[in-house]
């Protein structure tokens, strides 16, 4: 059997994770996959299901009408498909944002994803971020980090990200929305950010991409059976 490792990613929103994360699947040649991004494709669904606002939803629609896949490609961009339509820049609305909660507050949502994402990572080596993912999705991964970066570094990020999409917005709701994110995703009673106890805490506050990829590659070389 092929010899395989499992790299898992958590830490809050802005801090980097993701960006990180894709860096380093390619450098080791190993696949992606992003949660939060699945999170968001279902928030699109039931936002377009209901006409734009959504106070619950029925989890049990999911199994029938609803199909996710993701494909990560040798540039290091993800695409993720809801029911065969490229949403990867549909998910990253702001509306999507306020209402993911409603999402990933729902425990039957978070199994369903959690099943769909451990059956994504069979057979071959993955790097994968969230919140949960050292914690619930996979708590035997071979690496587990958290990484973290003070929510005025966040918020900065956050504004570049959007900037580079074309998009202005104010850093100070920005900051907002990532300090309420925070307090939503740590309060949630099952499958809450939160550092696992073997994950390396990483702060990326002061580091810049590189520094913090050299650092995570040679935490995963260091740590991972079969690289
Ligand atoms: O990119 P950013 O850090 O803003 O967020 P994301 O990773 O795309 O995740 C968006 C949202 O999905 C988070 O705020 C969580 O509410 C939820 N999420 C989760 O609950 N569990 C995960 N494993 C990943 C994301």
């Amino acid at each position: 059997m092929k010899n395989t490792f499992k790299v898992a990613v958590d830490g809050p929103a802005g801090s980097g994770k993701s960006s990180i994360s894709k860096l380093a699947a390619r450098r080791l040649g190993i696949k992606y996959i992003d949660s939060g991004a699945i999170y968001r494709a279902i928030t699109l669904y039931f936002l377009e299901k209901s006409g734009g606002s959504f106070d619950s939803c029925d989890a049990s629609l999911l199994g029938d009408s609803f199909s996710i896949s993701q494909k990560f490609t040798e540039d290091g961009t993800t695409y993720t498909y809801l029911n065969e339509r490229d949403v990867s820049n549909d998910i990253r609305s702001e509306t999507v944002v306020k209402n993911i909660s409603k999402i990933s507050d729902n425990r039957q949502i978070r199994e369903f994803v959690n099943s769909l994402l451990r059956r994504w990572a069979e057979e071959e080596s993955v790097i994968m971020d969230g919140r949960d993912i050292g914690t619930v999705v996979f708590p035997d991964a071979d690496v587990k980090l958290y990484i973290d970066a003070s929510a005025d570094v966040r918020a900065d990020r956050r504004v570049k990200e959007y900037a580079s999409m074309g998009k202005t917005v104010d850093v100070n709701d920005i900051k907002n929305q990532i300090i309420i994110r925070d307090d939503q995703d740590r309060s949630r009673g099952f499958g809450a950010l939160k550092q696992a106890d073997d994950a390396v805490y990483v702060d990326t506050s002061f580091l810049t991409k590189d520094e913090v990829l050299e650092k995570i590659v040679q935490i995963i070389k260091d740590n991972a059976k079969g690289i």
